[in-house]
């Protein structure tokens, strides 16, 4: 061959670095496309296959490292990885279900698995009921020969009642039910979903395992291979892939998780606990406090008895009725260091407010009444608390 030209030479150079570097982060790995060594490689490929690599979309090192990582934490054997949490709920629903089938969502479950529901999911000829998760013959009742998927989520999102997950996966699997679960508060630390009796396991990678506020992922986690195939078929036609900035970031925080979530537990239940005593709230809502729905279940599943069990850095207060929204507004409007903006699992604590009467039903959720959730992040907690004081100053 002619001596190439410089331009030439830069895309084709032929130095390989040596094989073997190790460090304790992993390299990231960027492609779209994928070099076959030969035709007959490129005719032999299986992008299913771990083996071997495909496509991009299908897999690099880097995403097939944090795939591992993420079946280990969460106790699996297969994790497929999606652009958010709400694309594993998708990917999930759109696997699983076809039309003329039904699905059964708690009524307290973040909300945008409701909306699919009742978007896309309706216009596919896909029905859902909602379902009272802290009730299971509620749960019991509602399955029919339609019912093809139900999820479960604990705590719920906002209002963090802790069902008896348990008892509500083995009436799913008594039934012949597949469940699914979104795991995302536990983190993988706090409980082990399948242990729980999930079949599936959702992971918003997005709040604890990022850990930064800084990167969109969700992971889906199966222990079975026939249940894993149709999810991985569906990522693969939906074009679910992930990029290998937001990998690597993940992977680069994945070894501090435990104690991250840690501190935020620790800073969220010392705040909790303080709020109790605030004369502006009618109920603390957080699964670790006596009195918040499903205390029980909380300290069954992730292992209160006689020691503090694990929680995440989440909880929400409930305002009394006499605190009209413009005066909560305020009351958030007032904060400085607790920032207002949706997502949690970061540094930075934040804050969202929520008209109960606008987010729940009435049937369901009577008090109509103000209700602020709280992210608890890693500042200083002395602080955090100091903030809140004048916040209430300023509100009432
Ligand atoms: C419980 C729960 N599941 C799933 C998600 C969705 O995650 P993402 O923001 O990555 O779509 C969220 C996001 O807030 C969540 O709170």
């Amino acid at each position: 061959m002619t001596k190439s030209k410089p331009i030439t030479a830069l895309i084709h150079h032929p130095y390989v670095p040596p094989a073997g570097f190790s460090a304790p982060q992993a390299g990231v790995f960027k492609a779209s496309t994928v070099i076959f060594r030969d035709v007959a490689a490129m005719r032999a490929r299986d992008w299913k296959s771990k083996h071997g690599y495909t496509y991009g979309l299908h897999g690099t090192p880097t995403t097939f490292m944090l795939e591992e990582r993420i079946a280990a934490l969460e106790g699996g054997e297969q994790c497929i990885l999606v652009p958010s949490g709400l694309a594993a709920i998708a990917n999930v629903a759109m696997s699983l279900l076809k039309s003329g089938d039904e699905v059964l969502i708690p009524h307290n479950a973040y909300g945008p698995n409701k909306a699919l529901a009742e978007g896309e999911l309706q216009q596919w000829g896909i029905t859902h009921q909602l379902y009272d998760p802290m009730n299971p013959a509620d749960l019991e009742a509602r399955i029919t020969a339609h019912t093809r998927l139900v999820w479960l989520e604990a705590p719920g999102s906002v209002t963090m009642e802790f069902p008896d997950l348990p008892r509500l996966a083995r009436i799913c699997r008594d039934r012949g039910v597949t469940s699914a679960l979104d795991s995302t508060w536990a983190g993988g630390i706090a409980f082990n979903g399948f242990e729980a009796g999930a079949d599936i396991v959702v992971h918003a990678l997005t709040k604890y395992p990022s850990g930064g506020g800084d990167v969109l992922m969700g992971a889906i986690v199966t222990r079975d291979e026939e249940l894993h195939l149709p999810l991985k078929l569906t990522h693969m036609r939906m074009g679910f892939g992930i990029g290998a900035n937001d990998a690597e970031a993940v992977l680069r925080s994945l070894p501090s998780l435990p104690v991250r979530y840690h501190a935020h537990d620790i800073a969220a239940r010392e705040l909790a606990a303080w709020w109790q005593t605030r004369p502006e709230i009618s109920q603390l809502l957080h699964p670790a406090f006596e009195g918040s729905p499903g205390h029980e279940h909380w300290r069954a599943l992730c292992g209160g008895d006689g020691g503090g069990g694990l929680a995440a850095g989440l909880f929400s207060v409930l305002f009394r009725e006499r605190y009209r929204t413009e005066q909560v507004d305020r009351f958030c409007d007032a904060l400085q260091l607790f920032k207002l903006g949706y997502s949690w699992g970061g540094p930075m604590s934040l804050i969202v407010p929520y008209d109960m009467s606008l987010l729940r039903h009435p049937s369901i959720w009577p008090d109509n009444g103000m209700l602020v959730r709280f992210s608890v992040g890693l500042e200083d907690v002395a602080d955090l608390k100091a903030d809140l004081e004048q916040a209430l100053r300023a509100m009432n």
